[in-house]
């Protein structure tokens, strides 16, 4: 395992009281946040509907961490230019056909305006589909629930794309995270981190949790 890569640990604002989204974006940095994870959806590729760029600028402004922004949603070549704007440091999109984009080229966009690169594959879909990418991300975002909702159980059967993803980054000598997504808590984490996962994202068992800054060092220890 390449364990010279940080842990990083992400919780995901999908979980805050957006009511209280200031505080909730403090609260989580003081309590040992790495990054923050924003989820966006738009109703057509997940099921569901969250918040878009001027929320993510809205956190980019009142706060100074890095900003790892998930894009579940169709055309997202077409949007990029705005979460580039917004503040973003990571953008991820996903692989699979019903995204509608050409990969390669929203990858090379999103590097290109200065902004880490990532690429999604959701539970269903094969390792094989994000093989051609590999050499132009810098993040694998394994997905670990059918995305759209938090609160889901952890798939289990996701953990061999993981296996495949380690090997497949030391054959090629890569350096890309792995990020698992969905389900990450006290009970699972363990599991994503011995596989080779090293960017946790966790939205209910980081906000929910009765001690933050506690739930966080509990994903820490896992390296321990
Ligand atoms: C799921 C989102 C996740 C979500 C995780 O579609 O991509 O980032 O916020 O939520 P939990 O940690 O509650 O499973
Ligand atoms: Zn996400």
């Amino acid at each position: 395992m390449n364990t010279d890569l940080p842990l990083i640990v992400a919780p995901s604002l999908l979980a805050a009281d957006w009511s209280q989204l200031e505080k909730e974006c403090s609260r989580a940095i003081r309590s040992g946040a790495d990054w923050l994870h924003l989820d966006i959806m738009d109703g057509h590729f997940v099921d569901n509907i969250s918040f878009g760029p001027q929320f993510v600028q809205t956190v980019h402004e009142t706060n100074d961490i890095f900003l790892d922004v998930h894009l579940m949603i169709e055309r997202p070549d077409h949007y990029v230019p705005r979460f580039l704007a917004a503040g973003a440091h990571n953008i991820t999109v996903h692989v699979e056909a019903e995204a509608r984009h050409d990969v390669a080229a929203t990858l090379g966009a999103i590097r290109a305006g200065g902004c880490k690169a990532g690429l999604a594959l959701n539970p269903a879909t094969p390792f094989a589909a994000v093989e051609a990418f590999l050499d132009s991300i810098d993040l694998l975002l394994v997905m670990t629930v059918v995305p759209g909702f938090g609160g889901q159980a952890f798939m289990t059967e996701t953990m061999s794309k993981i296996d495949a993803a380690v090997q497949y980054r030391e054959r090629r000598n890569l350096r890309f995270h792995i990020e698992v997504d969905g389900g990450i808590a006290a009970d699972t984490v363990g599991t994503a981190v011995s596989h080779g996962a090293n960017v946790l994202v966790a939205g209910t068992s980081l906000f929910k949790a009765p001690d933050m800054t506690v739930a966080i060092q509990q994903f820490r220890d896992t390296r321990s």
